[in-house]
């Protein structure tokens, strides 16, 4: 089943970024070629339905399958940066951390007034992140259609954050 073999091929790095922290190696999962394709079309075959016009993936883990799952549903990638990294004009979202603030941008014409947006990231971990990027899309007149994780942290019921935004959140891989 493709949930074990993402599973299986994550290698665990402890104290990573810092100590007492367990960190999710998704590096080997990107040097199987065979299992990189499995994903996207698991992604495809959940998404399709949700007839997305845009796809925003967030840096930098979220590029990695967002580029590969708007190619195959052949619709726009946008970027969705930490601050300071785009060079048009952005629209920007800070948002709290564990420990001070962060800020996401994305361009301003990336999202256009009533286009339904399908939001990737690699991991859904406090859903911290992935809110402030639903409240971006919003701002931009955009309407989240779903979301989609490689990996989610079920234990930190970031879900319950997200569903303001929209019901439709799948997970390939969940640690309960
Ligand atoms: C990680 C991960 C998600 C986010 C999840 O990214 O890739 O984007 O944290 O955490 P949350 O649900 O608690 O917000 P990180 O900020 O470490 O950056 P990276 O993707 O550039 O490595
Ligand atoms: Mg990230």
């Amino acid at each position: 089943m493709l949930g074990e073999k993402i599973k299986s091929a994550i290698r665990d790095v402890p104290g990573f970024p810092k100590p007492g922290i367990i960190f999710k190696d998704i590096t080997p999962i990107l040097k199987d070629a065979v299992l990189c394709e499995s994903i996207t079309a698991a992604f495809a075959e959940k998404v399709s339905e949700l007839r997305a016009d845009v796809l925003c993936g967030v840096e930098s883990r979220g590029f990695l399958f967002g580029m590969l799952l708007a190619q195959r549903l052949r619709i726009p990638f946008v970027p969705v940066r930490k601050e300071g990294k785009l060079p048009y004009r952005t629209l920007k979202q800070a948002y709290d951390l564990e420990y001070g603030r962060s800020t996401v941008e994305m361009h301003e014409d990336a999202v256009l007034p009533g286009q339904r947006v399908l939001v990737h990231d690699d991991l859904l971990a406090t859903g911290g992140t992935i809110t402030a990027v639903s409240e971006m899309i919003g701002r931009a007149g955009g309407q989240v259609a779903g979301y989609c994780f490689l990996l989610e942290l079920g234990f930190l019921n970031g879900r319950a954050r997200l569903a303001p935004y929209s019901e439709n959140i799948y997970s390939l891989t969940v640690y309960e």
